[in-house]
């Protein structure tokens, strides 16, 4: 996908090191699909890392419908595009997201929410093909943490926040807040955050196994880049293999789950990429995955 707009491409390449500093009423075009909620571009040294940063920073990026969908069709936009091995999804230094737009949800009736399945689409990062790293500083609340956990990997900046205050405002977690945190970090601290509305910070999300990683803030998007890179320079069909069978593991039993990962193993072996991955083993030299 083809940068066009000049500006953000040369920003692009001048700050590979940090989160961009962008004006909310700055629009973005790339591939020719302009973007008023969020900041697309290609990262990394070999341009094959996607990166989509929240641009709401008035409202701590609050996930209004409009974001949501751009957020979509930018994963839309990275699926097809065969150079990108990863998606890193990040927000501000403040605020990954402070959760789904209370002002947009006020108002709104539960024959609006269940007859217009309200919120449906926000289950497209779920779905995405390529692996999506949540790269989290500041605060990642209500939909803004279960956006996170959406994402395959969750790297933390050190003043990252987690919490599902929705009890606080009346609600529950409707984009799978009871469902992953329940298995991301188990039954008494999930249940915990959902009923008293309380946030564990970056070094308890990383104890409890809800991230991977607790970066320095100003280090935290180049550390997600680098993870995106290294997963972009193995075969792109063997990861989405490894992918589905991870995922798998929160859907199956542990039979199912064994057989769909010993049919997944198996399939490697019709790529050409796991004979090229072994032949440059035995061979003593770097792999090339050509992706096929
Ligand atoms: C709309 C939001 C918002 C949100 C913050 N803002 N969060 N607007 N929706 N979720 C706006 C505020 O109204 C304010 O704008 C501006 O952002 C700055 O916020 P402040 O509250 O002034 O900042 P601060 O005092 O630093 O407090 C930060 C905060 C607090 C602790 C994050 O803003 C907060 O509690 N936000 C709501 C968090 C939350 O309840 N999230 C769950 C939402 S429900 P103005 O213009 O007023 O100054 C949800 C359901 C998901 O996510 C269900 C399925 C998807």
């Amino acid at each position: 996908m083809a940068l066009l707009c000049r500006s953000a491409a040369l920003l692009c390449k001048s700050s590979r090191a940090a989160p961009l500093a962008v004006s909310a009423a700055h629009k973005y075009t790339t591939g020719g699909v302009t973007y008023d909620y969020i900041v697309v571009e290609k990262r990394g040294e070999k341009q094959n890392v996607g990166f989509i940063q929240l641009n709401r920073p008035k409202v701590l990026n609050a996930l209004c419908d409009g974001l949501m969908l751009e957020v979509g069709k930018a994963l839309d936009a990275f699926e097809a595009d065969k150079d990108i091995g990863a998606v890193v999804i990040t927000g501000s230094d403040r605020a990954f997201a402070a959760g789904a737009d209370i002002k947009e949800m006020q108002n709104r009736t539960f024959q609006e929410c269940y007859g217009g399945n309200f919120l449906a689409h926000w289950n497209r990062v779920s779905m995405s093909k390529k692996p999506v790293i949540a790269a989290v500083n500041g605060f990642a609340l209500g939909g803004g943490c279960e956006l996170a956990m959406m994402c395959d990997i969750i790297y933390a900046g050190e003043k990252a926040h987690f919490g599902q205050p929705e009890i606080l405002l009346g609600t529950i977690p409707g984009a799978g807040g009871t469902q992953r945190l329940t298995r991301a970090v188990g039954k008494s601290l999930a249940m915990e955050m959902v009923l008293t509305g309380d946030r564990i910070n970056a070094q308890e999300a990383k104890q409890a196994g809800l991230v991977s990683k607790v970066c320095p803030v100003d280090q935290l998007v180049p550390e997600a880049i680098k993870c995106g890179e290294k997963i972009a320079a193995n075969s792109k069909l063997v990861s989405a293999m490894a992918k589905e069978a991870v995922n798998a593991a929160y859907e199956l039993t542990l039979a199912e789950g064994n057989r769909l990962e010993k049919r997944l193993f198996h399939s490697t072996f019709a790529t050409e990429d796991r004979k090229e991955g072994m032949t440059a083993f035995v061979e003593k030299r770097k792999a090339d995955f050509q992706d096929k």
